[in-house]
């Protein structure tokens, strides 16, 4: 793993996926001032000052389109998740990879593939977290959204918690990629707080509603509408 530390940049992804042959794989790009971060669903992503995380992790596979890089973002909320419980905090994933603490978003995830010539170069791992935020700018934020400061009632050193996270993330990387998200299933329903509820999905330009019946070995949603039945691998509960 390679850190490169940008003083201030617009969007960390947006520099990975242009400088995309000059980084190396597990290189993770980070800043504490991004001042264009975008999200999904072409929302923005705010900049909620110098002491939160902007960063992306590069990957780049072996040129060899696995199932397993679809569950990339599941993974990596499943790492994130596990770091914020290890400061007191109960965090809930929402499929397919936003984390909320009591209802509240904290982080978010844009995976971005790069692909030329038909063949993946790279997959370029965008996340921010909320660590110290204050009350005023999270409330600019047009969702619910919390920071882990105002959670645990503590300052959060983010170099700390960037190391942490990102050994965490290698740690496991070759096995996940070997065994894909069978091996992180368990802990994800685990922490899944959408299942058996009712619940709207947005999958391209389409809205579905139902009920979240399950998350499949593959990480797919299963949503029962009325009495059909959806398998979403890709989409975003809203
Ligand atoms: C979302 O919740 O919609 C995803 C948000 C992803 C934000 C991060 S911040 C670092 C990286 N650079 C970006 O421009 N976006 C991601």
């Amino acid at each position: 793993m390679k850190f490169q530390y940008l003083e201030e940049i617009d969007s960390t992804n947006k520099y990975a996926r242009e400088k995309l042959s000059l980084l190396q794989d597990k290189t993770v790009v980070y800043t504490f001032k991004q001042t264009e971060g975008r999200g999904r669903l072409q929302r923005k992503w705010n900049y909620l000052g110098q002491d939160n995380i902007y960063a992306s992790i590069v990957l780049k596979p072996d040129n060899e389109m696995k199932e397993v890089y679809a569950n990339m973002t599941q993974y990596l909320c499943v790492i994130l998740s596990q770091v914020l419980e290890e400061y007191g905090i109960k965090p809930k994933i929402k499929w397919p990879n936003d984390i909320l603490v009591n209802g509240k978003k904290i982080s978010g995830i844009l995976a971005e593939g790069v692909i030329e010539k038909n063949v993946l170069t790279g997959l370029v791992l965008g996340f921010g977290v909320n660590l110290n935020a204050s009350r005023e700018l999270l409330e600019e934020i047009n969702q619910p959204a919390t920071s882990l400061n105002l959670e645990t009632g503590i300052p959060i050193d983010c170099e700390n918690f960037l190391k942490k996270l990102t050994d965490k993330f290698f740690l496991m990387y070759d096995k996940f990629i070997e065994e894909g998200f069978l091996l992180i299933k368990d802990d994800y329903i685990r922490r899944a707080g959408f299942l058996n509820k009712a619940v709207t999905v947005r999958v391209f330009d389409k809205e579905l509603k139902g009920i979240a019946a399950g998350i499949l070995d593959n990480g797919a949603l299963r949503l029962i509408e009325n009495n059909k039945e959806h398998v979403l691998l890709v989409g975003d509960i809203l």
